[in-house]
């Protein structure tokens, strides 16, 4: 018989947003009269503006065209996305990267998942606390744990608490990490880095030997002109760091998919043998095996992201969902709540009232409010006695959820 990969063992509880799908399902059932507004998962709810849509359909007509046809495309991606990342999105920033440094996916979750296939189980990996899922669970899988302890707490990786007495942001891990994940803006606390900060982390990255895997998935989020929005913003990170950016929340891409890794030449880690070997080119050879690249449509649609049309339209649906993140941050201030985050980042980072759990909350919110979030604690043990709130709602829910919350829990 077959043998399993015990480390799924490990896992401690399912994913935490089918887990909370469950919850409210079963919540549904027994009140099918309950208007719930779904705040959990960040997911976008504006349609795709009018610039990438008629991109989108422009590319499906090309493919129904003898002339225009395209098959399996590279599976790093099209060069024409490449370049307009290269210029629309990189050069502006005074970063300058060539075509071999950027590669396209269909997602950035995948991207943070799969990148550990290029890395040693050897490797001490060091993340946030609270933190996104995915790093944490992705390292128990393939095997660089031993089991969880009773608050959460897998042996062998190295967790950097994020506090609300630190502003969120993460100590240099307390032992030697060879992969040290950051994410900024965060998720889940909506906590941001100065470019002073990102300094220190790339200078200690340097001085220790580590890489940086850090994930900018909301770097269009940052209303803030003095904040980094890459890494390669300070000098030395395009030795020590790969970059993970995304056009799901950017662009409203979360059920089309489209993201992009970046890996400068510069970036290395040894062999065997002590040997430096560069990154990009191992990642290469795993994207070139193991995945066959995104769509040509898809590709076609996120360049239209950055065209001129393209970007003011998809500037306005991040004003939109900014605004719904005021209208809870401001709404909930008022009505006496702790809020944290969506000053740059679409995720709001609450206190739950009254030293509350986590999940106690959660079912208090469903409850009463009929208002899903999701439970700090479920991001990590830290975040235990936190809850957060996404931003990407429609407005008119937005609205009723912060009504309902400051009307109940006030
Ligand atoms: C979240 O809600 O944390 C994100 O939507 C999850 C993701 O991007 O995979």
């Amino acid at each position: 018989m077959a043998r399993i990969n015990d480390n799924y063992l490990k896992l401690k509880a399912g994913y935490l947003f089918p887990e909370i799908g469950r919850r409210v399902r079963t919540f549904a059932e027994a009140n099918p009269q309950a208007k719930i507004i779904r705040l959990g998962i960040g997911d976008v709810t504006r349609p795709l503006p009018p610039a990438i849509i008629e991109a989108f359909h422009q590319a499906v007509n090309d493919l129904g065209r003898r002339e225009s046809f395209h098959g399996y495309g590279p599976e790093q991606g099209y060069g024409f996305l490449i370049d307009v990342l290269i210029d629309k999105v990189y050069q502006p920033l005074g970063v300058k990267l060539h075509g071999g440094e950027i590669f396209i996916s269909d997602g950035s979750k995948c991207d943070t998942a799969n990148i550990l296939d290029i890395f040693d189980l050897g490797n001490k990996v060091a993340l946030g606390d609270p933190v996104y899922p995915v790093y944490n669970d992705t390292n128990v899988m393939v095997g660089r744990s031993g089991e969880a302890d009773e608050k959460g707490y897998y042996q062998g990786l190295v967790y950097m608490p994020c506090l609300e007495k630190n502003n969120f942001l993460p100590e240099f891990p307390r032992e030697k990490a060879d992969l040290i994940y950051l994410c900024f803006p965060n998720n889940p606390t909506g906590a941001t880095a100065s470019k002073e900060i990102l300094k220190k982390w790339v200078d200690f990255a340097l001085a220790t030997d580590a890489l940086l895997l850090f994930d900018a998935a909301y770097e269009a989020f940052i209303v803030d002109p003095a904040l980094p929005r890459s890494i390669y913003e300070v000098p030395g990170a395009e030795r020590c760091a790969i970059e993970f950016r995304s056009f799901s929340k950017t662009a409203g891409f979360t059920g089309v998919r489209c993201a992009f890794t970046v890996i400068p030449d510069g970036v290395t880690a040894k062999d065997v043998t002590g040997e430096k070997i560069q990154l990009n080119k191992l990642w290469n050879r795993r994207q070139s095996t193991k995945f066959n690249g995104v769509s040509y449509p898809v590709q076609k649609a996120a360049a239209a992201v950055y065209s001129e049309q393209g970007w003011s339209q998809v500037k306005e649906i991040i004003g939109y969902y900014m605004e719904n993140a005021r209208i809870i941050r401001s709404g909930l201030n008022q009505a006496g709540l702790t809020v944290y985050g969506g000053e740059n980042a679409p995720y709001l980072w609450l206190k739950t009232v009254g030293g509350m759990s986590s999940w106690d909350f959660f079912d208090k919110l469903l409850g009463e409010c009929h208002v899903v979030g999701t439970p700090g604690s479920g991001f990590g043990p830290s975040g235990e006695g936190f809850f957060r709130l996404s931003a990407f709602g429609d407005r008119d829910n937005i609205e009723e959820a912060v009504a309902r919350i400051c009307k109940n829990l006030c």
